[in-house]
């Protein structure tokens, strides 16, 4: 399975944005984490659908929009109409996980369901079959740059071993401190996308360390 790494703009600079996406796609990241955050799901507010759809106007790559957020199911179709490739949303959230999926699909756009470090893995399998992707939360969703929690290490084999046993194809995505050292960590517990803020943006050479991250 190939490791795909998404760089979390939460640590870009806002003011040069444009040019932090064109360093991103020169170093090859492969997707954009876009973290949407609105003061009530996480205590922390973001950036929302109008910086969206301005990445959306610069750059093919793909927007991977990380909803963190009470009520996604009522903003489905905005970010999917400015831009998202893939939207995750969080299991913990107000809306139906089904109602919200389908929404997601309708659009043609890839869905994915997100979990806090301390859901269990079980509270998602059943929705597992129409997901393109589960998202293990490595920290507490709200900020970048916090340490990586090392016991959601034993959250990502479970659901990887449930994957396989069911014969299914969902990408396991990490998110929240990933470097160096805790992405060998989750991609020998079966997580193939890896997504990454302030270690990528605090490296000197970002192209080795989305190597070390990939590799
Ligand atoms: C945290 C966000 C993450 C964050 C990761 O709530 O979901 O995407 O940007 O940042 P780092 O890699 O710095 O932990
Ligand atoms: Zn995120």
């Amino acid at each position: 399975m190939k490791n795909l790494v998404s760089a979390s703009i939460l640590s870009a600079d806002m003011l040069k944005l444009g040019e932090e996406v064109r360093k991103l796609e020169k170093n090859n990241v492969d997707m954009l984490h876009f973290d949407v955050m609105d003061g009530i799901f996480v205590n922390n507010i973001t950036y929302g659908i109008p910086i969206l759809n301005s990445i959306n106007k610069i750059t093919d790559i793909t927007l991977d929009v990380h909803l963190m957020i009470s009520e996604p199911l009522k903003y489905v179709n905005a970010f999917a109409d400015n831009g998202a490739d893939i939207i995750t949303f969080h299991i913990e959230s107000k809306s139906d996980p089904l109602e919200t999926i389908n929404a997601i699909k309708q659009k043609g756009v890839k869905a994915a369901i997100a979990l806090k470090p301390n859901t269990p893995v079980a509270v998602v399998e059943k929705f597992v079959p129409y997901l393109d992707m589960i998202l293990i939360m490595t920290v507490e969703p709200g900020f970048g740059g916090q340490k990586f929690i090392e016991s959601t290490v034993s959250k990502i084999r479970d659901l990887r071993k449930f994957i396989t046993d069911n014969e299914l194809s969902a990408d396991i995505q990490v998110d929240g401190g990933i470097d160096a050292v805790t992405s060998q960590k989750v991609k020998s517990a079966g997580a193939n996308v890896l997504v990454s803020g302030s270690y990528l943006f605090k490296s000197e050479n970002m192209s080795d360390a989305v190597k070390h991250i990939r590799e």
